[in-house]
Parts: structure tokens; sequence; C-alpha cells
């Protein structure tokens, strides 16, 4: 077998996220869809992207947002027909640009022929394709894992006196990764998308794959939403399922692969990454969407602190040196950045800016979730009854259950809800926002989106120039792609600065997170470089060794070694 090694086009990257559903209505039904987004491919060209990210577009009951897969091989019609696809695949490639799917491994739709086939019976050609388990003694399930989307993880079915697992809702049962044929049937599908033309996968809670096979219960303490984490997060036969994965898939295509990894560390991110290792490109990390947890999780009104943003993202940025990051602020299960790390009021957008600055001038591939480079905010849902995801749902039933004001379940809804992200892309003010010409599938009483991609194209300081800015920078200085990271500041409360540098180029970014003025002393070393960017108008306000930073002011300097 062949085990060429490709060119690394996707370091010098930068990927666009569209969530379909969201992105362009082409026939007034509500719902985004393919001649939509094939449309709009001019204005992704335009803002310079290299790659773009399909969330699922599988047939699919969209349980979970098409993260529920019915038919791997099909395209779900709300979106078009595979004819469609292909004509968007030809279309994205003649604008210069790639496309890669969401591959979603870890389980099934339960409408997948798969299921309907392994719930049947013991003895059929599906049967071990889900991980079915005895009952304990008493009837109860086999052991304490909760899921991220009910209580239990198990879900009993009469016809085999049996539970399966399903790690999400219980629409989502877990494949079983130990049956060879599962894995065959995988890597088979996988051959098909990419013999049509794709150019990767973003790869489903990746990590989850492989499970400890004796199914221990998880110790009491922790919580029972993430507790399987203890027995199915980088389990003992991961690795060995990717690197047959790269044998019998990725290592015959020139493609870029990139795993959402739940539970990772960074030490661990280095095994899924190394190149030597045959697995994969890069991971989506979590450790800085954690910084700002609470007690419901996720869902908190809690801050970051700068101090533990710089503290992550320097620890990825120092780890992955033979690995690669991936870098991204948001997507589709996060909320808006600007609301969440910056000044979504009085400098929304300075600090979107100031975001966008700080991540693309970092070591690795950056993803922009779409409507981030206009720097949108986070969304007003009148009513809770308005949100329309199963992990809102959840988290509304059980704070009310759990006594909590209806103002305190409001605000982390509105700080933290995956809606926030899926509401219909602003393209103009014209009805719906140029979304749809019929009634938008996420229907917000009222929406009123800070702005619009017409009107950010007319405002030459809007953020969205500045993002085509950020990713001009990256093809045109081959330092913000291969240049080594250094954190110079690690104690400022206000500001994050790093280096990058490469043999004969160095960059300095300075970031502020303050909403005052502050003054920074750029280290002496540093001093002396070209201004390449930034979101002020900024004429060098040298004050000694002292600039004076506005709130949330970005700067990069950029000199050639001697
Ligand atoms: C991933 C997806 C998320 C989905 C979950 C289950 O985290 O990004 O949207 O709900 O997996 O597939
Ligand atoms: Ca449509």
């Amino acid at each position: 077998m062949s085990n060429m090694k490709h060119s690394e086009w996707w370091k010098d990257s930068v990927v666009y996220q569209i969530y379909p559903q969201s992105f362009q209505d082409s026939n007034g039904d509500g719902i985004g869809d393919l001649q939509g987004i094939i449309s709009r491919l001019p204005y992704l060209e335009k803002l310079g992207v290299d790659v773009l990210w399909l969330n699922p577009i599988y047939k699919s009951p969209l349980v979970d947002n098409g993260y529920d897969i019915a038919d791997y091989y099909d395209i779900d019609s709300r979106y078009g027909t595979l004819d469609d696809f292909k004509e968007l695949l030809e279309q994205v490639h003649k604008h210069h640009m790639r496309l890669i799917m969401d591959l979603v491994v870890n389980h099934t739709s339960d409408q997948n022929y798969w299921f309907q086939e392994s719930k049947k019976s013991k003895n059929n050609d599906y049967s071990d394709f889900y991980i079915w388990k005895d009952p304990k003694s008493d009837g109860s399930a086999p052991n304490n894992w909760g899921s991220t989307f009910t209580d239990s993880a198990w879900e009993y079915v009469p016809e085999r006196n049996q539970y399966y697992l399903h790690l999400f809702a219980k629409e989502q049962p877990d494949l079983n990764w130990e049956n060879p044929e599962v894995r065959k049937s995988i890597y088979k599908m996988m051959r098909y998308w990419f013999d049509l033309g794709i150019d990767g996968f973003r790869m489903d809670v990746i990590s989850l794959l492989s499970k400890l096979q004796d199914f221990p219960n998880a110790p009491d303490d922790l919580p029972l939403h993430k507790n399987y984490y203890y027995g199915s997060s980088n389990g003992p036969r991961e690795h060995e399922f990717l690197q047959e994965m790269y044998q019998e898939v990725f290592s015959k295509y020139d493609v870029m692969t990139v795993g959402e990894a739940a539970n990772t560390n960074s030490d661990q991110a280095i095994l899924y990454t190394d190149p030597q290792r045959n697995e994969l490109n890069m991971l989506f990390q979590f450790d800085h969407m954690h910084l700002d947890y609470g007690k419901y999780g996720k869902f908190s009104d809690v801050r970051f602190k700068l101090s533990d943003l710089r503290r992550v993202m320097t620890d990825w940025q120092d780890k992955l040196v033979d690995g690669w990051n991936s870098l991204y602020w948001s997507n589709h299960d996060q909320p808006r950045p600007v609301t969440r790390f910056g000044n979504e009021k009085k400098y929304r957008v300075q600090s979107a800016k100031m975001l966008g600055t700080l991540l693309h001038m970092m070591k690795g591939t950056p993803y922009i979730y779409q409507g981030e480079e206009l720097g949108l905010t986070n969304v007003n849902f009148e009513s809770l009854d308005d949100y329309q995801d199963i992990e809102t749902k959840k988290i509304i039933a059980e704070m009310r259950e759990a006594g909590e004001r209806k103002e305190y379940i409001e605000k982390v809804c509105y700080l933290k809800s995956r809606d926030n992200a899926r509401t219909p892309f602003p393209w103009n003010n014209q009805k719906n926002n140029g979304f749809t010409t019929g009634i938008p599938w996420l229907n917000v009483p009222n929406y009123n989106p800070v702005t619009n991609a017409l009107d950010a194209i007319e405002d030459k300081d809007s953020v969205l120039h500045y993002y085509q800015n950020l990713i001009s920078l990256r093809k045109k200085y081959q330092v913000v792609v291969d240049g080594s990271y250094s954190n110079f500041n690690s104690d400022d409360s206000d500001v994050y600065g790093y280096t990058r540098a490469n043999a004969t180029e160095q960059l300095v970014v300075i970031c502020s997170f303050s909403n005052e003025k502050v003054n920074y002393e750029i280290p002496s070393d540093l001093q002396g470089g070209e201004l390449i960017l930034s979101n002020y108008d900024r004429v060098n306000l040298h004050l000694g060794n002292k600039i004076v930073l506005r709130p949330y002011e970005a700067a990069v300097y950029y000199r050639r070694s001697k």
C-alpha cells in the first residue's frame, strides 16, 4: 500500500465554517441549502478563506441538527440533492477554495438502517454494530454513565432485552468500534466522499471512539452529563483505530483532517497530531472553552480571566511543535466570541478585531465561524421557549427543576446557548436579513442583528475588512505560518503579548483586553518593528518605552532580523 506524504496545504489555510441550515435559503422554505451556499461563494472567495467546512448535511431526522445521521451516502432533502452537492463541490473548487465535510462516526441516528437492523435481534448482520449490554440482575442499566443530552447513557430495547449505549441523545446510538465490520463500513463510506472529490473531514467527538470494554462505573463525584468521559475518552484502542483509518483512507488522498477532541489535553494531543504517527493533522481542543464554566458546566455567568486564557493558549502553542494547532473562538456549539471574550456593546468592533488578531497571528490553522467575520454578538431570545437546541432545552429543564430563578436561566442561555450562533446569517437589512423569503427555521421574534454583510462590505472600518486583512497577512508573511511562538508577558492582567519568529522574520503581537486605556511597556529587545496591523489609527504613540493602548487595542509589528 502506498503511504505517500502529501503537501501540507492546510498549514497555510484559513477555514470558514458554514452552518448550512442558517447560511442562505434559496427556495423560501426557511432552511438554508446547498444552492444558497453556491450563491454566496463569491462573498467567501473575496473574504480570502481557503477551505469551507460544512456541518453535517447528510440525511437526518435532525434530533441534534444533523449530528444524527440516518444515511451516510445521501444528502438530506432539506439541503438539496447529491447533484446539488456535486455542483457545490465543483463551484467551490472553481472559486479556488476547498471543501471539507463533517464526519460523525462515534454514533449514528437511530433511524439509520444499521441500527434499525441491529435492534431487531441478537443474531443478524448488524447485531454487533452498536454497544449492547444486558441489564443488571435488577433490570437496571449496565453502569452509571450519563449522557450529554439525557440522564442515563443507556436505553432499553425489549426486542433484545438489552440496553444500548448513547453518549448523546437516545436517538444517537454509539457505534461499536471494536467490531471490524463497523470500521470497514466507515472507511468505505469515507472513501466514497473522497472519491467524489472532497478535501477533508472535520471529525466529530473523535476522542470518544474507544470505550473501556469492561464498562466500569464512573466515580460518583463526576457530573452525570460527562461522567462517561471516564470510560470513553482517549480509550485504549483510540490511536490504533485512527492509525488504521489513516492507512485505509487518509494515506490515499491529499486531504486535511481535524478531530474534535473532548477531554483531551495538550500532551494527549501530541499523540493525535504528530505527523510521524500517521493519525490526524490537528484537533479542536477545549481548554480555552472551559475557562468560564460554572456549576452547570458551560451554562454559567462566570467570566474568563485573561491570565487563564494566556496560560492555556500558550500551553497549546508550546506543546504542539511537531503536531499542529487548530485555532478557534467559536463554532456551532459555542456562543459568539465578542460577547464572551470581548465587549459586545461599547467596543464591539474594536474587541472583535482584537480577538481576530490574537487568534490569527498564532501558530496553527484558524477557523472562522460564519458571522464571526461581522463581529456578531449573542442573540436576545424573548422567551426561553424560543430556543430550539436540544442541549439548551435540556439545561433549561434541569435549572427549572433545581429552582433557579427565571432571570438567571435567561442570562446563562443568553451567554451560552448554542442557538446564539445558529441564527440565520444577516446578509442585508431587508426582510429576514436576506436569509430567506419565507419563515426562518430558527425564528427569533424581533431578531435584530448588530450588523449585516452588506453594511460591512460598504464600511471600510468593518470587522469584515479587518478579517480580510488578517487572512491576507498569512499569505504575505511566511512567519505567520511557520514562526515559533513565545509569550513575553505572562503576568499582565490586561495585555496579552507574544512573538512569532522564524530564521529571518519576527512578529510582535500586542492585544489589550481592557475596557480602559492602559500604559504598556514593550520589552526593549522587541521594540522598533514596522506596524503592519492595528485596529485603531495607530501612529506609533511612543512614550519612552511605553505605548498607550486604547480599549481592546491590537497591534502587530514586523521586522526582518539582520
Ligand atoms: C459535537 C458536535 C455537536 C453535537 C455532538 C454530538 O460536539 O459539534 O454539535 O451535538 O458532537 O454529535
Ligand atoms: Ca431551503
